[in-house]
C-alpha cells in the first residue's frame, strides 16, 4: 500500500450477527466504507478497513439450537459459507476480518472490562426490565406494542413485532449515566463527530433526555453463550459491550506484541466508524463513553447511513425482503452493484432498491457513458494511429477546457469525499465523462481523419480522449476496481505502476499518459446485458 503521507486512515463496518447470510443491506454498508478506503488510500494514506463477524448472544445461540447445531460451528459455518465469500462477490479490500469468538478479541474485552471494573465504572444491580432478542437491546416501555394475533395480549418490540422477554435479575451495570454531560461537550467540541446532520441531532437530543445505566451483563443461567464476566464467572458480557470492542480489539488494544501496540497506536481513534442508522446510538452514544471511562478518545466520526428500502419498508431477511448480493453481481458484476448503490442513493439518506433502475443505470451510465467512451477512444488510437498514443500539438480553447474539467473533477471529487459525500464525488467524477463524449462528438475525428492536413490536430484530439480516461481510471478505481484496472492496462499504463498504487494528486496532474505507449486491446468494460 502507498504510504508517502505518513497519515492513517483506519475505517470499521459493524460486524454482522451470523445468524443468516448477508443481503444487499449488510452489502451496501461494506461498499461504502470499501470505496471510501480505497480512496484514502490512493491519496497516500495507510488505509486500514476493518470488517468482521458479532458471533455471541441469545440471537445466535437460539439460531444455532433451531439448526440442531453448536453456536460456534453455527458461526464458523456462516463465516466460511457466507461471510466471507460476500467480501469476493463484491470485491471488498479490507484489511483485517475479526470475530468476536477470537482469542484476540476475547482476551481483551475481559482486559477492558476489568479496568472499568477497577476504575468503578463499573457495578453490581438489579434489572428488571424487558429485553428483544432480535435486536439484543434492553427495552423501554416506549420502545413496545401492543402484540397482535398469536401475540395478542402480550408486550412485542416495536421493530421484530415479537414478544419481548421479561428480565429481572443481578446485573452488572455500566455508569452511563455519569457522561451525559461530557457526551454533550464532546459533540459540540466536534461537531463532525456524527455524521450526516440529521443523524447529529437526533443522538443529541437523545443525550439531551438523559441516560441510563446500561446492563452489561446476563446470569449464565439463562444462557451462556458470551464472554464469562472476568471477577465474576456466573456472568456473561452482554453482547452489544463485547461487540462494540471488535473495534480495538482488532487494531492490538490490551496487547503486549510491539507490532500490535504500535498498529493500535497508529490507527486509534479511527478515522470514520460507517454503521446503518438501527445502530446509530450504540455508536454515537454508548461506545464513546465506554471508550471515555477507559480513558481512550472516541472516533473521528461515526456515519450513520439511510436503510435500503423495499416496497418502501426496510429491507430485511427476517420481514423476506432480503435480496442477496450475488443476485446482482451474477448478472451485473461487482464494479455494477458498487457504482450502482454508490451513485444513485445520496449516502446518509434512504433508497429504494429496484431491478429497473439497476438496469437502466448500467446501460445509460455505465455501458453507454463510461465503457462506450472507451472502447470508442481506444479503437480510433488503433485505427488513425496504429494503436500508439500520438503527441499532443498545442492545445486550443476546447482541449484546454478539458485539462480544466479533469482538474476540477479531481478536486470536487476530492473534496466530497472528505465529507463522506459518496454520489457528489461520482457526480463531480462524472462531469468529465460527460465532458469527454462531447468532446469527441464536438470535434469528430473521424472527419479529421479523412485529411491528411489535420494529422496533427488528430493527433491533439487522441490525446486528449486518452488523457483524460488516465484520469478518469484513477478516480473511478476505487468505486469500479475491476473495470478501471482493465482500462489502465489497456492505455498500457502499468509501467507507472498498479491503478491502486496511483494517488489521486497524480490524476489531476495533466500529461501522465506518454505518447509513444502502445496501446492493448479491450473487451467493452460493461457488455450488454440481455433482457430475460
Ligand atoms: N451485530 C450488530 C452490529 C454490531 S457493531 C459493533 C448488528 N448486526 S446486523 O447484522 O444486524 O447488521 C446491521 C447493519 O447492517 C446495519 O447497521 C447496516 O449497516 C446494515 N444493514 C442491515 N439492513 C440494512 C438495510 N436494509 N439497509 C442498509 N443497511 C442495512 O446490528
Amino acid at each position: 500500500m502507498p504510504n508517502n503521507s505518513g497519515v492513517s486512515f483506519y475505517s470499521t463496518t459493524p460486524i454482522f450477527y451470523v445468524n443468516d447470510a448477508p443481503h444487499i443491506g449488510h452489502a451496501y454498508t461494506e461498499v461504502a466504507t470499501d470505496v471510501l478506503t480505497r480512496w484514502h488510500r490512493q491519496r497516500g494514506e495507510n488505509a486500514f478497513m476493518l470488517t468482521g463477524t458479532d458471533e455471541h448472544g441469545e440471537k445466535i445461540l437460539r439460531t444455532a439450537a433451531a439448526n440442531d447445531t453448536s453456536p460456534k460451528e453455527w458461526a464458523d459455518k456462516l463465516v466460511a459459507e457466507a461471510w466471507l465469500p460476500l467480501l469476493d462477490t463484491i470485491d471488498i479490500d479490507n484489511q483485517d476480518f475479526i470475530r468476536t469468538t477470537e482469542p484476540r478479541h476475547e482476551v481483551n474485552v475481559q482486559k477492558f472490562l476489568q479496568r472499568l471494573y477497577d476504575t468503578g465504572f463499573i457495578y453490581r444491580g438489579e434489572y428488571e426490565g424487558n429485553y428483544c432478542v432480535g435486536c439484543e437491546e434492553y427495552k423501554t416501555e416506549n420502545d413496545l406494542l401492543p402484540g397482535e394475533g398469536q401475540f395478542e395480549g402480550q408486550d412485542v418490540c416495536a421493530i421484530h413485532s415479537k414478544p419481548v422477554e421479561k428480565l429481572a435479575e443481578t446485573n452488572y451495570f455500566f455508569k452511563l449515566s455519569e457522561f451525559q454531560q461530557k457526551l454533550l461537550d464532546f459533540y459540540e467540541a466536534n461537531p463532525k463527530f456524527v455524521q450526516p446532520e440529521s443523524a447529529r441531532n437526533e443522538v443529541i437530543s437523545f443525550v439531551r433526555r438523559g441516560l441510563d445505566d446500561l446492563s452489561i451483563s446476563r446470569s449464565k443461567e439463562k444462557f451462556d453463550w458470551g464472554i464469562d464476566i472476568p471477577w465474576d464467572d456466573s456472568h456473561i458480557t452482554y453482547v452489544w459491550f463485547d461487540a462494540l470492542l471488535n473495534y480495538i480489539t482488532a487494531i492490538g488494544y490490551g496487547s503486549d506484541e510491539p507490532e500490535l501496540k504500535a498498529r493500535f497506536e497508529q490507527l486509534w481513534p479511527a478515522s470514520v466508524q460507517v454503521v446503518g442508522k438501527d445502530i446509530l446510538r450504540f455508536h454515537a452514544v454508548i461506545w464513546p463513553a465506554m471508550l471515555m471511562a477507559a480513558d481512550l478518545p472516541p472516533a473521528k466520526r461515526v456515519f450513520g447511513h439511510g436503510w435500503l428500502l423495499v416496497g418502501g419498508e426496510k429491507m430485511s431477511k427476517s420481514k423476506l425482503t432480503g435480496i442477496a448480493p450475488s443476485q446482482i453481481t451474477d448478472t451485473f458484476g461487482s464494479d455494477a452493484f458498487r457504482y450502482y448503490f454508490m451513485k444513485a442513493i445520496a449516502f446518509g439518506q434512504d433508497g429504494s432498491f429496484s431491478w429497473e433502475d439497476l438496469s437502466a443505470r448500467y446501460q445509460a451510465e455505465l455501458a453507454n457513458g463510461f465503457g462506450n467512451l472507451a472502447s470508442r477512444a481506444l479503437a480510433m488510437v488503433n485505427k488513425y494511429f496504429e494503436g500508439v498514443v500520438p503527441a499532443a500539438g498545442a492545445l486550443t480553447e476546447i482541449d484546454q477546457q478539458v485539462v480544466a474539467v479533469a482538474a476540477k473533477a479531481v478536486a470536487d471529487a476530492d473534496a466530497a469525499i472528505e465529507e463522506i459525500a459518496i454520489q457528489d464525488a461520482l457526480n463531480a467524477i462524472w462531469t468529465l465523462v460527460d465532458e469527454l463524449n462531447n468532446y469527441i462528438t464536438v470535434t469528430e475525428p473521424w472527419v479529421l481523419a479523412k485529411d491528411e492536413a489535420n494529422r496533427e490536430r488528430l493527433a491533439t484530439v487522441m490525446y486528449v480522449i486518452t488523457e483524460g480516461l488516465r484520469v478518469l481510471s484513477i478516480l473511478l478505481a476505487p468505486v469500479i476496481p475491476k473495470a478501471t484496472a482493465k482500462l489502465w492496462s489497456a492505455l498500457a499504463l502499468d509501467s507507472l505502476g498498479a491503478l491502486s498504487n496511483q494517488t489521486i494528486a497524480s490524476a489531476g496532474v495533466w500529461g501522465g499518459i506518454k505518447s509513444g505507449s502502445k496501446l492493448g486491446a479491450l473487451e467493452p468494460l460493461f457488455p450488454r446485458i440481455e433482457q430475460e
